[in-house]
């Protein structure tokens, strides 16, 4: 790491006084060597020479802080001090010769030593400042330096030997590894190109590395994973630069050097889609977007911004998040409109007002509650976001000019073991069975999005950061993995092809071992070694995800990444009636009873003492037995509800009925 270090200012006195003294030795050793030469080291009278030497010191001296030559840095040295020395030197020279020869009237002093000790002084002066620099970088390059190989000898390879040759990075470049044959044998700023990347194993061996940059920007993503693999095959620690952009936007430096690339870790090509056809879908229209603060909320902002909506309208409850989205949105600022809303989605009152005054025609329905263990243990909060917050906000989106519903599942509604997840699954059937005739819902299901608000790797990141063993519930555990970018990607394409009622599930690829992305991470992050920690499964959490029930059908869809499923689908009747029970426990607020009927919804939830709890004594719901028509429960009867989630009943549209009733 670059250290900075802190001299007293006696001390810097003391060096200033050494500079000025060594500089006026170098003019005088300058000008006495000029007279040797000249008079081929038998000097007739040296007292011409002693006359003049005085003047010309100060001369020297005098001119010198014009051209910012009086500092000692001289370890930083480079072509711009040999130019300004060069300049002091004709300046001071001229000023020499007018002096000495029409102020002093010294015209037997020989012409020929004002050039050579011209010539002399420059050579001394630029030499000290070359000679201190190459002093330095060799001290600098101690036994205590890493040893450091970078793959690529381009412009950014550059860069870092030039960084860790003029900084105290705690890094030696040794050579450089590079496909490119004509730079076979090159030296890059005195650093050798020992050969292809294919022989990076050996080398790394031989030259004793201890960490590998791979220092090409522009990689794409294959160059990438084939870089990474070589890498790892080669077992050293490995860390990349950042991105061409980022390079452009200022200097690379090791302290720049980022610490992994997301797609790095995903094992897989990044899904690429042509999202042209969503532009006409998005084109002038206004465009919702819930949990606009969050992760995915506010990437689906940023994607949704460049298809040129009439309206974006970013929403989330928390102002903080808000605040920096709109700072964010009002960098590179395209003509596009947005409005930046604080407010619970929950709350129809407002919803409703914002649909009205806004007109939005498509709701990204992002908000929600995710994280697990903390909703395993707040079951009601979860049920009223989740579950009840998604009703009113259907039914305020129902009731006002909506054409379209698009909320973001999970794959922990497949076989859910916890509260969140089943109230995803909950979500699900909603949006399933939802009658309306003019609104289209459609639910987009994925798994783990890197780097999203509470995902493991900034978690693993900061363990690594701070050398703590990184903690990983269970070494079999797998998830599936996305970018952020290609989570929203594909939320955009399911929302153009999907059709109402549709569950789309993106295609994620093979499930990826978490130790194994925690294993990469390290390597990345440019350790060689670090602590696992095995510390068991949480409340809630299964070891495996799934993306598709077992009895759901999967059909391919206009997308070849987006599968659509068709599971036994609800009538709506029937899972009102559930829904209603559900919304009873609530007001009861039994743990136990809340659970129960989240059961009955979804008969695959799973969590401790279901057994017991999940009998609900209805049975689950069945499609046979919901297409019956049913009233629903007389709401009036209803306890006064104590929180403001549900204070307002969710089955109350602008009809006064429920949905489709
Ligand atoms: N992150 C993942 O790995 C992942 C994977 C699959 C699905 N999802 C789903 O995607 C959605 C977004 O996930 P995320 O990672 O962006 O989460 P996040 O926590 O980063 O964002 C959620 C946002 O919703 C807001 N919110 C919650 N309740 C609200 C309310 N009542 N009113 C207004 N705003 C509210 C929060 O303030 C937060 O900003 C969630 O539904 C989540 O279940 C996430």
């Amino acid at each position: 790491m670059r250290k900075i270090s802190k001299k007293s200012p006696a001390l810097l006195r003391c060096r200033s006084l050494l500079v000025l003294v060594l500089q006026m030795g170098l003019i005088l050793c300058s000008l006495v060597c000029a007279w040797l030469l000249r008079f081929e080291f038998q000097v007739p009278d040296p007292s011409l020479l002693w006359a003049a030497a005085p003047i010309l010191i100060v001369v020297r001296l005098m001119v010198m802080p014009f051209f910012n030559l009086t500092h000692g840095w001289w370890r930083y040295t480079g072509i711009s001090d040999a130019v300004d020395v060069l300049k002091a030197i004709l300046t001071g020279s001229f000023a020499f010769v007018v002096i000495v020869r029409y102020g002093m009237g010294l015209k037997t002093f020989p012409l020929s030593i004002y050039v050579l000790e011209a010539l002399i002084a420059f050579t001394l002066l630029t030499g000290v400042r070359v000679l201190s620099r190459m002093l330095a970088e060799t001290v600098r390059a101690d036994s205590t330096s890493k040893r450091l190989l970078l793959v690529g000898a381009g412009h950014a390879a550059q860069t870092i030997i030039r960084e860790t040759q003029e900084v105290e990075t705690g890094y030696r470049v040794i050579g450089c590894v590079d496909d490119d044959p004509l730079k076979k044998g090159l030296r890059v700023l005195g650093v050798p190109v020992l050969g292809p990347v294919e022989a990076l194993a050996n080398i790394v061996g031989q030259q004793r590395i201890d960490e590998v940059l791979i220092a090409i920007p522009s990689a794409t993503q294959t160059q990438m994973r084939r870089l990474v693999k070589t890498c790892k095959e080669a077992g050293a620690a490995f860390r990349t630069v950042p991105e061409m952009a980022e390079l452009i936007a200022g200097r690379v430096t090791l302290q720049q050097v980022r610490e992994v690339s997301l797609t790095d870790l995903l094992g897989r090509i990044p899904v690429d889609l042509d999202l042209e056809s969503v532009r006409e879908h998005i084109r002038d229209r206004v465009v919702m977007v819930t949990g606009a603060a969050g992760s995915i909320g506010s990437e689906l902002c940023r994607q949704i911004r460049t298809y040129k909506p009439k309206l974006l309208l970013c929403l989330d409850q928390n102002e903080t998040g808000i605040f920096h989205l709109q700072h964010q949105l009002a960098q590179n600022d395209g003509d596009e409109r947005k409005v930046f809303c604080v407010a619970d989605f929950c709350n129809p009152e407002r919803m409703r007002k914002i649909f009205l005054t806004y007109g939005v025609e498509i709701v990204f329905h992002a908000a929600a509650y995710k994280h697990v263990p903390v909703m395993e243990a707040n079951v009601e909060e979860a049920v009223g976001n989740n579950v009840f917050g998604l009703l009113a906000l259907l039914n305020v989106a129902q009731s006002s000019n909506c054409a379209t519903f698009v909320m973001i599942s999970s794959d922990k509604a497949v076989n859910p073991s916890n509260v969140m997840g089943c109230t995803k699954r909950v979500g699900e059937l909603i949006l399933a069975a939802w009658p309306g005739e003019r609104l289209r819902c459609v639910s987009v299901r994925f798994g783990n999005v890197l780097g999203s608000n509470g995902s493991v790797i900034p978690l693993f990141q900061e363990q690594i950061r701070q050398n703590q063993p990184i903690t990983i519930t269970h070494p079999e555990m797998t998830r599936f993995f996305m970018t952020v970018s290609e989570a929203v990607s594909l939320v955009l394409q399911a929302f153009a092809i999907g059709r109402h009622g549709d569950i789309l599930v993106l295609d994620m690829g093979e499930p990826v071992r978490v130790a194994e992305l925690a294993k990469t991470l390290v390597r990345l992050s440019g350790k060689s070694r670090q602590e696992f920690k095995f510390i068991g499964l949480r409340p809630g959490e299964k070891l495996f995800e799934e993306l598709f029930y077992p009895d759901e059908r999967v059909f391919p869809s206009a997308c070849e990444k987006i599968a659509c499923t068709e599971s036994v689908r609800l009538a709506w009747p029937a899972l009102k009636r559930g829904l209603d029970e559900l919304y009873v426990a609530m007001s009861i607020g039994k743990r136990a009873s809340i659970l129960a009927q989240l059961k009955q919804i979804v008969p695959q939830f799973t969590y401790a003492g279901c057994d017991r709890a999940g009998s609900a004594e209805n049975g689950p719901l069945s499609p046979s037995v919901s297409d019956a028509p049913q009233a629903a429960p007389a709401l009036v009867d209803r306890p006064e509800l104590p929180y403001r989630t549900w204070q307002v009943d969710p089955w109350l549209g602008p009809a006064g009925g429920g949905p489709g009733d």
